[in-house]
């Protein structure tokens, strides 16, 4: 059966367009937003553009094989669904639909501690599906271990420990709009867990944010005595940074700027990896986040070194435009999208990918 676009989505665009039409503007400025002049957000995308792919033809793609694994687990597609708070904004299934169509779709995903579902009932959802949990240290650090304790639990097969979250930047679009800022939305990991504060307090000269925002390195060696799960360093933009991961016991990295919502001025994601991978590649996996979109960014994610990629605001998109089904979608047009580039570039698996793939960046 030709595995033809359903649906009437053809793109991840299109997609993006339904969710526009359903979701508030508050709620809309919260998932599209980024920090400040969101700079950073708009290079993430831009980033794609400036590069080209270099095919090679007649080299017998009649098949196409995405398959590879992701931290040693078996995964349909170098794909996986980053975290995303409060999927309960966007679709009443929440990280429920999210889970049940990674499942489907063969796709591990990651659950953020800010998750509007308690994380047990997702891994109810995932079934034999790869979920991974995220990470926002709390204030007291028991609480951020009870979390894991609970994760592991449940069957979690990974640690994603977000670290370019310290505190919440400013994010213009989103102050403005008003929503998930200063108003509380419900966690369903327990009315104590928080979200990582914005407005400090002025002491003497000295801005003070809340505790967690003084953690360093020791905080993964602190974790690793605390679970047997692999811990994925999410949010690094240098070789220094990943090395450090490296040096601390992580067993990958996701080179991210939180999707452009954190420090505005960051490189663009794709800008930083080739930096990263020469720093760990290939002794830790190194994964990619921020502004992927196409067959052709996975490709060029994965030219580059990167094992895997993540999306991010097209989850929340799909999961707006048609609840699971439309993340269901989302996985398979990602897939259908890759296999087709990947076969007019002339690699019919993810193992004929390297550096070849690269041409010169666009003048
Ligand atoms: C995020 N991101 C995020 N990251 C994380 O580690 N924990 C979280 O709870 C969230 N929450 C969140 C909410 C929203 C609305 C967005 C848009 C993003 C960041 C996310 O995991 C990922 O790094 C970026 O979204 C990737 O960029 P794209 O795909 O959105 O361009
Ligand atoms: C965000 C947080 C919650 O980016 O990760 O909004």
């Amino acid at each position: 059966m030709p595995d033809d676009v359903p649906g009437g989505f053809l793109t991840l665009g299109d997609l993006e367009s339904a969710a526009r039409a359903r979701l508030a503007d508050d709620v809309w400025a919260y998932v599209q937003g980024g920090a400040a002049e969101e700079t950073t957000l708009r290079d993430n995308r831009a980033a794609f553009h400036r590069r080209t792919l270099r095919p090679r033809v007649l080299a017998g793609v009649d098949r196409v094989d995405l398959r590879r694994p992701i931290l040693g687990r078996p995964a349909s597609a170098p794909v996986f669904l980053a975290p995303t708070a409060y999927q309960g904004l966007v679709d009443p299934e929440a990280e429920l639909a999210t889970a049940r169509a990674a499942q489907e779709g063969g796709v591990p995903a990651v659950f953020s501690t800010l998750s509007t579902r308690p994380l047990e009932e997702i891994a109810a959802a995932s079934g034999p599906g790869d979920r991974w949990f995220q990470l926002y240290l709390q204030p007291d650090f028991e609480r951020s271990v009870e979390l894991v304790s609970r994760a592991e639990v449940a069957g979690y097969r990974a640690l994603v420990l977000t670290v370019d979250m310290p505190l919440l930047a400013n994010r213009d679009r989103q102050i403005r709009g008003g929503v998930a800022v200063d108003t509380p939305v419900p966690v369903g990991n327990g009315s104590d867990v928080v979200s990582p504060a914005r407005a400090p307090v002025l002491e003497g000269g000295v801005y003070r944010w809340r505790a967690e925002a003084g953690a360093t390195w020791e905080v993964l060696d602190r974790l690793r005595s605390h679970t047997d799960l692999p811990i994925v360093v999410k949010g690094i933009l240098t070789g220094d940074d990943a090395r450090r991961a490296a040096e601390h016991g992580a067993s990958a990295v996701v080179v991210s700027n939180h999707g452009g919502r954190q420090l505005d001025g960051a490189p663009a994601a794709l800008d930083a990896l080739p930096e990263v991978v020469a720093a760990v590649g290939p002794r830790l996996e190194v994964y990619l986040d921020g502004g992927v979109r196409r067959g052709s960014d996975i490709a060029m994610a994965l030219a580059l070194g990167a094992t895997a990629v993540g999306v991010g605001r097209p989850v929340l998109w799909a999961l707006a435009a048609g609840g699971r089904a439309g993340v269901a979608r989302l996985i398979s047009l990602l897939k259908l999208d890759l296999a087709t580039v990947l076969a007019l570039a002339g690699r019919p698996s993810i193992a004929a990918i390297d550096g070849s793939l690269l041409g010169a960046a666009r003048g």
